[in-house]
C-alpha cells in the first residue's frame, strides 16, 4: 500500500511537470478550447491551413508527392504529441520544418489547436 501511494505521488508530480509547459489539451486528452488553442488557431490559419486546409482536413494546396495529412483523421489523432511535435519541428517530404520559424511555444499552441479540431 505504501509503495502504491508513493508511485501515485510520483505520477502526480510527473504529470504536473509535464503539464506546466503545456497547460492545455496538448497533453493528450481531446480538446476543450483554451486561450492556448485559440492562439494556435491563428498560427494554423496563417502557416498551415494553406496545405492542411482551413479545418486541417488535408484539403489545401497539393504538391507532387505526399498529400498534406488530414490532421483530423484517426491515424493522426492517435499519434502521440511528441511524434506530431517532431514532425512539425523537423518537417517531412512536402512539409516544411518549422523549428526555425515558430517558437516551441507556438508549435505547442498549434498542436493544442489541432487537438481541438472536430473529427
Ligand atoms: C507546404 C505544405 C504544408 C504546410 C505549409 C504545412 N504542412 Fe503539415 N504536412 C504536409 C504534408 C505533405 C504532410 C504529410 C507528409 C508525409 O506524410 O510524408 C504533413 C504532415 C503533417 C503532420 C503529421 C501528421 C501525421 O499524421 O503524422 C502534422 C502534425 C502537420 N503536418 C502539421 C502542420 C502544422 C502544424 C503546420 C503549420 C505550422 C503545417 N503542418 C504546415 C504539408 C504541409
Amino acid at each position: 500500500m505504501v509503495k502504491a501511494g508513493v508511485v501515485g505521488i510520483v505520477m502526480i508530480i510527473v504529470a504536473c511537470i509535464g503539464w506546466s509547459g503545456i497547460p492545455s489539451e496538448a497533453s493528450g486528452a481531446a480538446g476543450t478550447k483554451t486561450p492556448e488553442s485559440a492562439k494556435g488557431k491563428r498560427i494554423f490559419s496563417r502557416h498551415c491551413a494553406g496545405c492542411h486546409g482551413p479545418e486541417g482536413k488535408g484539403d489545401g494546396y497539393k504538391l507532387l508527392g505526399p498529400d498534406p495529412a488530414n490532421l483530423t483523421a484517426p491515424a493522426t489523432r492517435k499519434k502521440s504529441d511528441s511524434a506530431l511535435l517532431t514532425t512539425i519541428h523537423e518537417g517531412k517530404p512536402n512539409m516544411p520544418s518549422w523549428k526555425g520559424l515558430l517558437s516551441d511555444r507556438d508549435i505547442q499552441s498549434v498542436l493544442a489547436y489541432i487537438r481541438t479540431l472536430p473529427h
